[in-house]
């Protein structure tokens, strides 16, 4: 990839981030590259802490659904939503619960504090409805700068939880919109599967 020596000695903005995961987005057609080529940008990001402020603290007065407990403002629409930066604001102890992603890859990195993530495979062929039997494949705990990705065709059922007291801040790219697909919600303990539509929503919208 090209890069400005002029750029390199600015802070790298959030605005800057969004411009350089545009163009890799609209250059790359496959999950692996997008996200190969994207983990860096969102660790430059991370180490930047250009991240404003008012995205780094929960919103006052949200009310948990039964799939977030947790803070979500959106940072950047990308055109067409093929992907869209956000920051996430666990409570102390909250987390996603085990989910998938629609197909969509996704970038995650930590700005603030601990996330801890714990992913699954799909043991079972998935042509019983509502069944998924899983099996832990990988436990993941991410600090401030470290970044992580979800793609397909596997290491795409995951889990995050804020093992902290304190709340844990994270940017997340996302190959798509989140609030507006049916994810896949998952019961290790009794194998039980649930589609979840639109569960998400943005608190900055
Ligand atoms: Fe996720």
């Amino acid at each position: 990839m090209a890069s400005n020596p002029i750029r390199e000695h600015e802070p790298y903005t959030l605005e800057a981030f969004a411009a350089d995961v545009d163009a890799v987005v609209t250059r790359e057609s496959t999950q692996a590259r997008i996200v190969q080529q994207l983990e860096p940008l969102l660790a430059r990001f991370l180490a930047a802490e250009t991240l404003p402020d008012q995205f780094c603290c929960a919103a006052p007065n949200r009310i948990a659904s039964d799939h977030q407990d947790f803070t979500l403002y959106r940072l950047h629409r990308g055109s067409g939503d093929r992907f869209n930066i956000m920051a996430a604001i666990w409570p102390a102890g909250g987390g996603t619960g085990v989910h998938d992603h629609a197909g969509n890859w996704v970038v995650e990195g930590v700005y603030r504090n601990k996330l801890h993530t714990i992913r699954y495979v799909r043991q079972d062929d998935g042509s019983q409805p509502g069944h998924a039997d899983l099996r832990k494949s990988m436990t993941l705990d991410m600090l401030p700068g470290d970044v992580a990705h979800v793609q397909y065709p596997d290491q795409y059922i995951h889990d995050f939880i804020n093992p902290t007291e304190q709340p844990t801040v994270s940017v997340h790219i996302y190959g798509g919109d989140i609030t507006q697909e049916t994810l896949n919600y998952f019961d290790p303990a009794t194998s039980a599967v649930e589609p979840v539509a639109h569960d998400l929503s943005y608190d900055n919208e």
